[in-house]
């Protein structure tokens, strides 16, 4: 949810530096972007509509500095144009903010700059930032400029702020991502924890991914926090410097050496990222399920122990965390609580310190979640993260974290984190059990039957289905069980990549209402179980007899029947196979589903690795 990064150091590229982060954040905003760079003590800005990875640049595009900043905008105030593209001036010109996050209270700060005679030229929540660091530069420096602004902004931020005629760069934090990454730092000292920290060049970027291809060292600034960096007193080196925003008083950090190698959040041979990650999907499963088995125990017993344990995602995530109910029932036999991110606050009164809060986030920045282990902090509530990427918010503030291992997820659409998240919980179930083994054996099968699946033939089959159905209006998926929430999924893959109104509904919901929107040749996804298959409390015969039967209603009105299933059936218009593997069935279910938006999404020339509207990461509420 736009995506910002910075530069300052002994290269005098820092311009290009920061195009090429910028490109490598795209996922996180792509509607316009823009850059500044420090020329000659003057700001040369650059902005444009458009995607920054469309972007051209020539002989003449970039200036010859060693200190840069950029942008990419998801908009959230104003219009998508250039104007509102950041980065943002300071109405007298001197000082420049990029940021990301939402200031709550910008129409009040507005006025009160007004009253000194600020003019305002766009529309953006962010222009009261530089603004108010020249009100503060007044009687203060840059460092206490910036804080004393931050301390004025009400909401989830981050941003960072130069100005003309210093070499300095200076960003705070609270509620949306920050990183430092750190160019030959010295000296290496075995005490990793540092108020003051000296290097060649830093950069400040909203995630790694930004600058990875030149430095693993990095450093989470946390909520409250700010940094600044500055060249040394002799200018042969810079140095970066921690302080809290509340008192100004220094912070001592711990430098993190990342292992993750840039190379693997390229594309390589693939069309596009979602494609990719959705392949991927053949490994992932399997490193998903290397946990440490203390930690899997350690969080069977939080929930043994627990008075109410909540799952809590937003949007693919609260879906995965719709699984865990029936998942935990029928594994464990254990009632659990499944509420949106968004709608935890909600459940406030019945939080004890004996209830358990899991929290399942890709990111481990989505704004809704953080919002949420607020509550959870305040309440003495314990916290599990089950977040994909290391050092996130999600995974800093948890009591205990089970990672996702799925890697980078660049595509917006989430799709291997998925499934790496459905076989964590799947685990989890089996370890409250007492049935670890059992679960590790199943899902290491189900991988393996992932692995045979995922090949160009069986890509082609779902692009041969895309073809029959890319012009439809509208289509559905139905599933009972653990694939009700897969239907659910399986819709928002649909929605957001091919831009076709998709819904999900349980099976057995249909003729309730929804049957009424069947026409002839409306296509119905249905998540057909294998015959041998138990549910919970079901039939000896399992599910398949009913939710076919609740396909025969569909087909009946002229429904064109797309049956995901380890088994064919007459009712199908077109087969989906999939592998039965049991209390894994929803990992498998899913990915066909995946393939299948992504070619819907080509077919329709969308790009499905950025899809309109979206962000990866949502760090606002
Ligand atoms: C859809 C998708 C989103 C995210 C949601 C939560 O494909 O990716 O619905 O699942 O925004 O994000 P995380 O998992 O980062 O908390």
């Amino acid at each position: 949810m736009c995506g910002i990064i910075s530069y300052l150091g002994n290269r005098k590229t820092a311009g290009k530096l920061v195009v090429d982060g910028l490109k490598k954040l795209e996922y996180r905003g792509y509607d316009s972007f823009g850059f500044a760079e420090k020329v000659n003590g003057k700001i040369r800005l650059t902005k444009k509509v458009g995607k920054i990875s469309e972007f051209r640049e020539n002989g003449k595009t970039f200036a010859k500095t060693n200190l840069a900043l950029g942008h990419t905008r998801w908009a959230t105030h104003g219009k998508v144009n250039r104007v509102n593209a950041h980065p943002h001036f300071s109405a007298d010109g001197k000082v420049v903010v990029v940021h990301n996050g939402i200031v709550e209270n910008h129409a009040e700060l507005r006025k009160f700059l007004r009253g000194k005679g600020v003019k305002f030229v766009t529309e953006t929540d962010t222009e009261v930032i530089p603004n108010l660091i020249v009100e503060f530069l007044k009687k203060n420096n840059l460092k206490e400029a910036v804080r004393k602004t931050a301390q004025k902004l009400r909401g989830r931020f981050a941003f960072v702020a130069i100005v003309a005629g210093e070499e300095k760069l200076c960003a705070a934090r609270n509620g949306s991502p920050l990183i430092l990454g750190i160019e030959k730092f010295f000296p290496k000292s075995d005490d990793k924890l540092l108020a003051k920290i000296d290097g060649s060049a830093f950069f400040i970027a909203s995630d790694t991914p930004a600058f990875l291809n030149h430095t693993p060292d990095v450093v989470y600034l946390d909520d409250g926090e700010m940094v600044e960096i500055e060249a040394s007193p002799k200018q042969d080196h810079f140095h970066a410097q921690f302080f809290g925003i509340t008192k100004g008083t220094a912070v001592k950090k711990r430098i993190i050496s990342l292992d993750l190698k840039e190379s693997k959040t390229e594309k390589g041979d693939f069309a596009h990222f979602m494609l990719k990650e959705i392949f991927e999907q053949k490994e992932t499963i399997h490193r998903a399920l290397k946990q440490d088995e203390k930690q899997l125990e350690k969080v069977a017993q939080l929930i043994r122990k627990s008075f109410g344990t909540f799952f809590i995602g937003c949007g693919t995530a609260g879906k995965v965390c719709a699984t865990a109910e029936y998942l935990f029932a029928k594994i464990a036999r254990r009632h659990v609580n499944v509420i949106f991110g968004s709608e935890f606050d909600t459940q406030e009164p019945f939080l004890t310190n004996k209830t358990l809060l899991i929290a399942v986030s890709q990111s481990g920045e989505t704004a809704d979640v953080l919002e949420a282990y607020k509550i959870a902090k305040r309440r003495g509530v314990k916290t599990v993260g089950v977040v994909n990427v290391a050092g996130s918010s999600v995974a800093r503030g948890s009591d205990v974290v089970l990672p996702v291992n799925a890697g980078v997820e660049k595509a917006v659409a989430s799709t291997k984190a998925t499934t790496a998240q459905l076989a964590i919980l799947t685990l989890l179930a089996y370890a409250l059990a007492g049935k670890l083994a059992e679960g590790q054996q199943m899902l290491a099968e189900a991988g393996s039957q992932i692995d045979e699946l995922l090949n160009p033939r069986y890509s082609e089959h779902l692009e041969k289905i895309a073809q029959k159905i890319k012009r439809v209006e509208s289509m559905y998926v139905i599933g009972k069980g653990t694939d009700y929430p897969m239907a659910l999924e399986a819709a928002i893959k649909l929605q957001e990549v091919s831009y076709i109104h998709a819904e999900g509904f349980a099976a057995g919901e249909l003729k309730h209402g929804p049957l009424a929107l069947i026409t002839k040749g409306t296509p119905l996804i249905a998540f057909v179980p294998a015959d041998r298959s138990l549910g919970v409390g079901g039939p000896a015969n399992g599910y398949r007899q009913e939710v076919l039967s609740n396909v025969s209603e569909v087909k009946a009105r002229g429904g064109r029947i797309i049956g995901v299933s380890p088994q064919n059936d007459p009712l199908f218009d077109e087969w989906i196979r999939v592998p039965d593997v049991g209390n894994a069935q929803p990992i498998v279910n899913i990915i066909p589903i995946q393939l299948l938006a992504y070619h819907l999404a080509v077919l329709r020339k969308n790009n499905p690795d950025l899809p309109r509207n979206l962000a990866k990461s949502v760090t606002v509420k």
